[in-house]
């Protein structure tokens, strides 16, 4: 049977080095120029700002429009709208309290941000605006602040009333992979739920037959395993946890459903909604397979927060082509340059809700970039700071790829005709190396 399996190579080495000049020329990502951490307090007894509707997901959906109305004062085109979660964003969250840093002292970064002109072009006089922002479920809560004085000087103004999902914990975001054997499906989703308490857990089966449960394992990471700044400071925010379960003895060529959910005792489990994918055909067997291979992406906002020179403003609808093209679509590998998060953790959460109609219907399998995974003296091959101090943890957490070692991302994975060999530019591969040696042995 090996004899039939066509061995393709996925390089990422071309677009992975494109990638690095373009980002630069760019300014990597949005959320960095801001400084944060050199915000004084301008609060103004008659400035505010008020987010409406407070409890948000109502209909158990983790994505919403929130209507945010402001008034300054002292109005200015360098005034602009930072959204922030958890909500409380002030002193009392940042670690190693030093007492000489004077209030405010914010030292976590928003989640995103707009200028408070943007829908109100008259804002510079009249001092009132509004805006509707855009937010997903990430397992807090979020406020609204608004700044005056630009991004390099921030004044706090006013912060805004709290505003919360109804399950801030739900199991969010399925994202499918190819498991180490080719009937195998690995399902890998995000939620608020400590293992401990409650059980993560898949229903699946064949559309209309017996389901069956699945156990989930859970991983998550700490700010301390981030290698250095932004990621382990104004970037840093929680990732809550990440589960995975391995979906075994698929029949070939099969549709099933799952759900993803957490047990929280015998008579009570929290459900996802219920999402769909195709088994892979057995392999060798004469098939039609088509898949998509791109790097490079990005992520946006559909609200239009967070551009800096239109940057990855593309990725929507690549993103949006890609949902289109998905009844024939049987895999996609995104080889690298993921999201761009780039130390700014909450923008993971964001890439995975943006995908999330794709990597829950077809596997949706990556590959390290020098934006996942570049540190120095962190053992990437390039000693550049292009992951922002992430160091391939949250990427090699938030995905599962069937690897040896997560943590070392190659591997090959077998699909019908195919076998899919992807290399990572990030680690050595010369020859003498470890990655040289096992990549060999799996292209067989
Ligand atoms: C709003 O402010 C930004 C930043 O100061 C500026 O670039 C933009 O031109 C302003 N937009 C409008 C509509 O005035
Ligand atoms: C910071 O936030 C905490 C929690 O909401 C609150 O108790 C405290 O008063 C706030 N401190 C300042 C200086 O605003
Ligand atoms: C306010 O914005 C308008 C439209 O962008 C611009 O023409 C005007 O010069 C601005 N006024 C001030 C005071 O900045
Ligand atoms: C992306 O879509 C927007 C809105 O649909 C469109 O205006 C824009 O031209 C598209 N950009 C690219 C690069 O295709
Ligand atoms: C995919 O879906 C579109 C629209 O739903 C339909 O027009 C098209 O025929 C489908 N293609 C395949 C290959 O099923």
């Amino acid at each position: 049977m090996r004899e039939s399996v066509v061995a393709i190579l996925v390089t990422v080495i071309v677009s992975v080095l494109g990638a690095i000049q373009e980002v630069e020329s760019h300014k990597d990502q949005p959320l960095s120029g801001i400084a944060i951490h050199k915000t004084t307090s301008h609060l103004h007894e008659k400035a505010y700002v008020k987010a409406s509707p407070t409890l948000l997901g109502s209909n158990g959906q983790h994505s919403e429009l929130v209507l945010v109305e402001y008034n300054s004062r002292k109005p200015s085109d360098d005034d602009w709208i930072g959204v922030f979660s958890p909500a409380d964003f002030n002193a009392s969250t940042c670690p190693g309290d030093s007492k000489m840093v004077e209030s405010p002292r914010l030292c976590s970064a928003p989640v995103k941000y707009q200028y408070a002109n943007f829908s109100n072009p008259r804002y510079n006089t009249t001092g009132i605006g509004s805006l509707k922002l855009h937010l997903i479920n990430q397992r807090s809560d979020f406020s609204f602040a608004l700044f005056s004085g630009g991004l390099l000087n921030p004044k706090l103004v006013a912060i805004s009333n709290k505003v919360v999902f109804k399950n801030p914990n739900a199991p969010v975001y399925p994202r499918l992979a190819l498991g180490q054997e080719w009937d195998e499906m690995t399902v890998t989703w995000t939620s608020g739920y400590s293992p401990d308490i409650e059980e993560p857990v898949v229903e699946w089966g064949i559309k209309g037959r017996d389901r069956k449960l699945s156990p989930a394992g859970t991983l998550t990471f700490t700010r301390n395993s981030m290698c250095g700044a932004p990621a382990r400071t104004v970037g840093w925010r929680d990732p809550g946890y990440i589960h995975t379960a391995f979906l075994k003895e698929l029949w070939p060529n099969s549709k099933y459903t799952y759900r993803v959910g957490h047990r929280l005792s015998d008579v009570e489990v929290i459900w996802s909604k219920e999402y769909q994918f195709k088994s892979s055909p057995f392999p060798g067997q004469n098939s039609l397979q088509q898949v998509v291979i791109f790097g490079d992406m990005g992520k946006a906002e559909v609200d239009g927060s967070n551009e800096y020179n239109d940057f990855q403003r593309a990725s929507l609808n690549t993103t949006k082509q890609l949902i289109r093209d998905l009844n024939k679509t049987d895999a996609v590998f995104h080889i690298g340059d993921i999201c761009y998060a780039n130390g700014y953790l909450s923008q993971w959460d964001q890439f995975t809700a943006q995908i999330e109609p794709i990597a829950s219907t077809v596997p949706y399998m990556i590959a390290s970039g020098n934006h996942e995974r570049d540190w120095p003296n962190s053992g990437s091959f390039y000693q550049g700071l292009d992951s922002g101090g992430e160091c391939g943890v949250p990427a090699e957490t938030m995905f599962y790829v069937p690897a040896q070692n997560r943590a070392k991302f190659w591997y090959s994975s077998d699909y019908g005709m195919f076998r899919f060999c992807v290399a990572d530019t990030e680690h050595d591969w010369r020859e003498g190396t470890e990655q040289y040696d096992t990549s060999s042995e799996l292209v067989g």
